[in-house]
């Protein structure tokens, strides 16, 4: 059965939905894009999507599509006419078609795409066994705090990631760790202190990654936002991984070092246990 998406202002079967080619986040990269996932149905954190989706238009001096009551609206519609129970929603917003230019067109209408994935996110296999990483250069634009659809970078990451065996790629600049390709990296220490990169330009402000430290502090546990490099990795207690489409994922393999014994730690394992019975509690 085919997926329902949406388009510019309708709801199609995914193979009518079509994008002009002049289409600018097609020529240019030229747009921005959100990830919420989904949980009985129901929206996760989805408010801090929507207030970071408007940070990424204003710096990149895009106009919203619609009104973000409206945005929440299509995505309620995208959610029901696809049946979907647990998966993520996924949209974008581009500057619109115009004709070929650097230059930002002046009359261009942005254009608004959002579908559906549906899979599991709560109970997946690769949590209960953890994943492997593979260090490589950060070799991404300066401005990764806003959330663009320019994302050959992170994808050649993975494919490293994969060719070397591993399950994602942790990129490093200037000797430490920014991020994951496509999520927020953290380290546990022997002394049990969370470490994760501070945020500046160099990293997206995670919103599940904001979440975690939250419940991270009501836990009473330590947290340090801070540059860590390969190395204060590869000694860690233990490591994860945070996005909105993989919760809190441990990872217990960074490049050829096993941290511990080589399965998920207690502090990841609790984080993530943690973090989706808050998710699923408070979605909406
Ligand atoms: C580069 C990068 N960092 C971090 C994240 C995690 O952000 P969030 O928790 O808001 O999904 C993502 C998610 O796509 C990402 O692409």
């Amino acid at each position: 059965m085919s997926r329902i998406v949406y388009v510019n202002g309708e709801y199609l079967p995914e193979e009518d939905a079509k994008i002009s080619v002049f289409d600018r986040g097609f020529l240019f990269a030229d747009g921005v894009y959100e990830v919420s996932s989904v949980i009985d149905g129901k929206l996760v954190d989805n408010a801090a999507h929507i207030a970071r989706l408007e940070r990424s238009l204003k710096e990149l001096k895009l106009d919203w599509p619609c009104s973000p009551e409206d945005l929440l609206g299509i995505q309620r519609e995208v959610i029901a006419r696809n049946n979907l129970v647990e998966g993520i929603v996924y949209w974008q917003i581009t500057r619109g078609a115009a004709d070929r230019d650097f230059a930002f067109p002046k009359n261009a209408k942005p254009s608004l795409v959002m579908f559906t994935q549906a899979r599991a996110v709560c109970d997946v296999p690769a949590a209960a066994k953890g994943i492997a990483v593979v260090t490589v250069p950060d070799i991404r634009w300066g401005r990764r705090d806003i959330k663009t659809v320019q994302l050959l970078a992170p994808s050649l990451a993975k494919m490293a990631a994969l060719e070397a065996g591993a399950n994602d790629a942790w990129l490093v600049e200037d000797g430490v760790v920014t991020e994951g390709s496509s999520n927020n990296a953290f380290i546990v220490t022997l002394d049990g202190t969370i470490v994760t990169r501070n945020l500046g330009n160099e990293i997206l402000h995670g919103i599940t990654r904001r979440a975690v430290l939250e419940i991270a502090a009501r836990e009473g546990l330590t947290v340090e936002e801070r540059a860590f490099t390969p190395a204060e990795a590869y000694d860690a207690a233990e490591a994860f991984i945070t996005s909105a489409s993989s919760f809190v994922m441990p990872v217990v393999k960074i490049d050829d070092r096993i941290l511990g014994n080589g399965v998920p730690g207690p502090v990841a394992s609790k984080l993530r246990t943690l973090y989706i019975e808050m998710a699923r509690a408070a979605a909406s």
